[in-house]
């Protein structure tokens, strides 16, 4: 039926507004009563930073901000689901339009700037759920004209500890001006080292919630020597990688919406963003596991992110093009890649391509 329906309506969200069409889709979530996926194969289950994720398919920050339909995604077939990136106050973000799709190049652009309800009513929204279970991650950020950024971060800590699965530090988000600053070794050591303090504060009531990086995958290798090298000094419990990009390949077909400002994503972003994932593994070395998010739009894509490095997957803008049946099929193209060989583990996939793709010569 959620087929059917979702075939019907894509032509129709693709002819509107971009924007009207994410709060369509939203209201839809909201209201169509959907039947619980079927459950997954046990092969496909996946424990990493202390969590049981039924399936490692979830769905990126940015989909769901406002933790409004989250239960409802999950119920889609995701093994989780990430809410916000969500701010102290609320936001409005840039004027519209901001939100752009290069339908040519199954790609998109955001320069949304985490317009979201606040950490208040965002909060109340996931206490509200808080005994539903399944896995769903809060992404937290900075307000735009904050005077202590890093002090955002770890009010956020303070008020989600007791309802997130995980956190997501997002410094990577290219539409917050000097947010990716917080990428420079000296500035994530702070915030690294007050935002796992603030969750060893709240230890005792809300437990010890995973924090995970998100990094952008324009950061230079030198760049990445230090995050990582914070990273696993602080001991953060994973990274994501990545997020948009500000980069626009030579071969976008899209050429006069990709002159627009924002972050890029989507199908232009796989190779880099995969290539990115693969040093950042290469680097880490096991000390944390990796989720890969940036183009994954087929089992292919899927399987290489997770050769390249990724525990976990994450995925948005593959759904715009694809549509929600490409959950399923890359669950079913797992189950059978693990079928054919990978003595039907995923963990001995993981990063079995690591090594081979950093001594490849630097995507275009
Ligand atoms: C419209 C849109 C909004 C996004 N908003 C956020 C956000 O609020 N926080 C964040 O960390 N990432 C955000 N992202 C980035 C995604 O989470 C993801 O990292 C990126 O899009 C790459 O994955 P994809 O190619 O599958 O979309 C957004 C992406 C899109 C397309």
């Amino acid at each position: 039926m959620i087929g059917l329906i979702d075939r019907l309506s894509r032509p129709l969200l693709r002819a509107l507004d971009p924007e009207d069409a994410h709060a369509l889709a939203i209201k839809a979530l909201r209201y169509m009563p959907l039947a619980k996926a079927a459950a997954d194969a046990d092969e496909l289950a996946v424990r990493a930073f202390g969590l049981k994720f039924p399936n490692p398919v979830g769905l990126a920050a940015g989909f769901d901000k406002n933790a409004q339909v989250p239960d409802a995604l999950l119920r889609l077939g995701f093994g989780f689901v990430e809410v916000g990136t969500i701010t102290p106050r609320p936001q409005a973000g840039n004027p519209k339009p901001r939100l752009f799709r290069l339908d040519a190049d199954h790609g998109v652009i955001n320069r949304l700037g985490f317009n979201n309800d606040g950490a208040a009513v965002v909060h109340m929204r996931l206490a509200r759920r808080r005994n539903a279970g399944g896995i769903v991650g809060v992404n937290i950020g900075a307000n735009r004209d904050s005077t202590d950024r890093i002090e955002d971060y770890v009010r956020l800590i303070e008020t989600f500890a007791a309802v997130a699965s995980y956190f997501t530090v997002n410094v990577s988000s290219p539409n917050t001006p000097g947010l990716r600053e917080l990428q420079q070794a000296k500035a994530l050591d702070e915030l690294l080292a007050r935002v796992l303090d603030a969750r060893e504060q709240v230890r005792a009531r809300a437990g010890l919630t995973p924090v995970l990086l998100k990094i952008a995958p324009d950061l230079t290798l030198a760049d990445l020597d230090d995050v990582v090298g914070v990273a696993r000094r602080r001991r953060v419990d994973g990274m994501i990688v990545g997020n948009t990009t500000i980069a626009r390949p030579g071969s976008l077909r899209e050429g006069e919406m990709a002159r627009e400002q924002g972050g890029l994503s989507g199908r232009p972003v796989f190779s880099l963003s995969t290539r990115v994932l693969a040093e950042t593994f290469v680097r880490a070395e096991n000390a944390f596991p990796l989720i890969g998010a940036g183009g994954i739009d087929s089992g292919a894509t899927a399987i290489a992110k997770i050769k390249a490095g990724a525990t976990l997957l994450q995925l948005y803008t593959g759904l715009v093009f694809r549509g929600i049946g490409l959950v399923t099929e890359i669950k079913d193209d797992l189950t059978a890649a693990l079928k054919r060989g990978y003595r039907n583990s995923l963990a001995s996939m993981i990063g079995s391509d690591a090594a081979a793709i950093t001594a490849d010569s630097w995507p275009a």
